[in-house]
């Protein structure tokens, strides 16, 4: 199944059951909300109506929404994290209950996606000293068969320290290369794919939970790991999301596997945020695009300085940004990323030559470290990379 094939099967689905379709929105949360620099869940566009506001397509909705995080940058590379990826979501707007929820998605996984059912484990809300266990989702999993681990903060959803929260309940699916053994907390061959959470409460400034004024049920699965998971990959880039990236990243440049996943990765993203609209820049949202290019650059000019994002084909930015349906034409993406490596390069060379001085020969202080920041424009990260500790 491809992932198109498994948009289609989960939106029909849904769709089938009640739900209408709405449009993804792009990185760039709705003015106004400047809780987070970028959408990091399919159910943050929705926080309105998640709190109680009637949306006008009705209580029951479905999409896909892209989403970028850099809390787990450091783990991209590995075969399962990305920073920017698309969510399949499900809603409920104080209509039917979790417990429901629970029962179409393991109806959608097994019948709709042919996942064996011995594959599921499933987490569950313990309870804690606000918030009672979640036994209804506890009823759903026992009936199904599926076995459970209890957890606290893991099965625990929020979108920041204040605003719409709750309890949930997580799917994994087992890609182990033996039958499925241990738990989901126990062994990382238990995958994520699918968070249920029962938003009921909303969390204020000060810690407290209140009711919201409805009970609402917000789904999300990372859709490059269902298909990946669907296709039987070893990792999200081996599956058709990347195919193009894999087939035209390692005639670009001769890297390792894990810097290949990096560079395809952190590109890719770039391009979509680019594409969303957001240029480098120094603060906020500028900030984690230059960020993610230096990271990019920093593993491209690793064993080869003279390497350039000119030798990217217009093919993959444009590949990308058709299937982000975003506007803006490949050409004006290559020149923001051009530009920002030629910059990136100039304020290497500066600091290399600055680091030559005699002042700076020993072990740089903190002194040293803002003196570069504040009168050279060298940022800490540039200068640790150009003279690890
Ligand atoms: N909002 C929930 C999540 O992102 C579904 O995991």
């Amino acid at each position: 199944m491809n992932t198109e094939n498994v948009v289609r099967t989960f939106v029909e689905y849904f769709e089938e059951r009640g739900h209408r379709r709405i449009t993804g929105s792009t990185l760039m949360p709705p003015p106004g909300d400047d809780s987070v620099l970028f959408t990091t869940s399919g159910m943050h566009p929705l926080t309105p109506y998640l709190e109680g506001r009637p949306h006008p397509l009705g209580r029951r909705l479905v999409n896909v929404q892209r989403c970028l995080r850099t809390t787990d940058l450091e783990e991209v590379g590995d075969p399962t994290h990305l920073t920017v990826f698309e969510m399949l979501g499900s809603w409920s707007l104080g209509d039917y209950e979790g417990p429901q929820s629970l029962r179409w998605g393991y109806d959608l996984l097994t019948d709709g996606f042919g996942i064996d059912p011995r594959m599921i484990y499933a987490t569950v809300f313990g309870g804690d000293d606000r918030v009672g266990p979640d036994t209804s989702s506890l009823e759903v999993w026992g009936e199904a068969g599926v076995p459970v681990e209890l957890t606290v903060e893991d099965n625990w959803w929020d979108n920041g320290p204040t605003g719409p929260c709750g309890p949930d309940s997580e799917i994994f699916l087992w890609t182990g290369d033996t039958p499925p053994q241990s738990t989901p907390t126990q062994d990382e061959r238990w995958v994520e794919v699918w968070n249920h959470v029962t938003m009921r409460f909303r969390r204020l400034d000060d810690g407290s939970l209140v009711p919201l004024p409805q009970r609402n049920v917000d789904t999300g699965m990372g859709l490059e790991r269902l298909v990946s998971l669907l296709q039987g990959t070893s990792s999200v880039f081996e599956s058709d999301v990347f195919g193009l990236w894999r087939l035209l990243v390692p005639g670009l440049w001769d890297v390792d596997e894990t810097s290949q996943r990096i560079l395809s990765d952190h590109l890719r993203s770039a391009v979509v945020v680019i594409g969303d609209g957001v240029l480098p820049g120094n603060t906020g949202r500028g900030y984690v695009l230059r960020r993610l290019m230096r990271r990019l650059l920093t593993v491209l000019w690793r064993e080869d300085p003279t390497r350039t994002l000119g030798d990217l084909p217009d093919q993959l930015i444009r590949h990308t940004l058709d299937h982000f349906r975003q506007d803006m034409g490949p050409m004006a993406v290559r020149e923001i990323l051009l530009e920002e490596e030629r910059r990136f390069r100039r304020l290497l060379e500066r600091g290399r030559q600055i680091l030559t001085r005699p002042r700076f020969q020993g072990p740089l202080d903190e002194e040293d470290l803002h003196y570069l920041h504040d009168t050279h424009g060298l940022p800490r990260d540039l200068v640790r990379s150009l003279r690890p500790e």
